[in-house]
């Protein structure tokens, strides 16, 4: 059956190098810059994978620190969530890897962050696989060697999709 005309191109997902951490921040400034001009782009959950010390955490806080987050931003490795509300925008970074209870999912606000507008980041989201929603779009980070990363982004939804596209525009 052919396609229907309303029905978004299926995208193929982007893959990038960055050689330092410099090229790091630089995506994340982009997309930040990107973030800022239409508020609708940060209204989605994105998800961040790759092995530990692959660069997720400092992915987010160039991201963070692009977006006007002041301060120290710390990994949430222990909270297990941090809440950022910026003037035009709410943030939450979660970090699953020390998540092992799913009862304290309702319990802990994660229910009502998920149903709330704003931009949330997930950290090893494999461990709230069944209680987190499906994301937006889900970054893979692998690490090459010390300071090299392969990184491919990847569309799950209709809005993931409009958010690549108008990220890489
Ligand atoms: N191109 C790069 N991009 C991101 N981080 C890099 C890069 N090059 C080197 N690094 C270093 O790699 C490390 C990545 O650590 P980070 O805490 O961000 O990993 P993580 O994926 O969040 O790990 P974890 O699963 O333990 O949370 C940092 O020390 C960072 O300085
Ligand atoms: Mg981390």
């Amino acid at each position: 059956m052919p396609d229907s005309p309303q029905r978004p191109q299926a995208h193929p997902g982007v893959t990038l190098t960055w050689s330092s951490e410099a090229d790091t921040a630089a995506f994340a400034q982009q997309l930040a810059h990107k973030m800022m001009a239409n508020s609708a782009l940060a209204q989605a959950f994105i998800t961040l994978h790759g092995n530990l010390g692959a660069g997720k955490t400092t992915l987010v806080r160039h991201l963070l620190q692009a977006l006007g987050v002041p301060g120290r931003i710390k990994s949430p490795t222990y909270a297990v969530v941090e809440a950022y509300d910026l003037p035009q925008l709410a943030i939450w970074h979660f970090d699953f890897y020390r998540f092992d209870d799913p009862l304290e999912w309702e319990d802990a606000g994660f229910r009502d962050i998920f149903a709330s507008p704003g931009l949330k980041l997930a950290e090893w989201p494999e461990k709230a696989v069944g209680l987190a929603p499906q994301a937006d779009v889900a970054i893979h980070i692998e690490a090459i060697d010390d300071t090299q990363r392969r990184v491919h982004l990847r569309p799950l939804s209709a809005c993931g999709t409009q958010l690549l596209q108008a990220w890489f525009s």
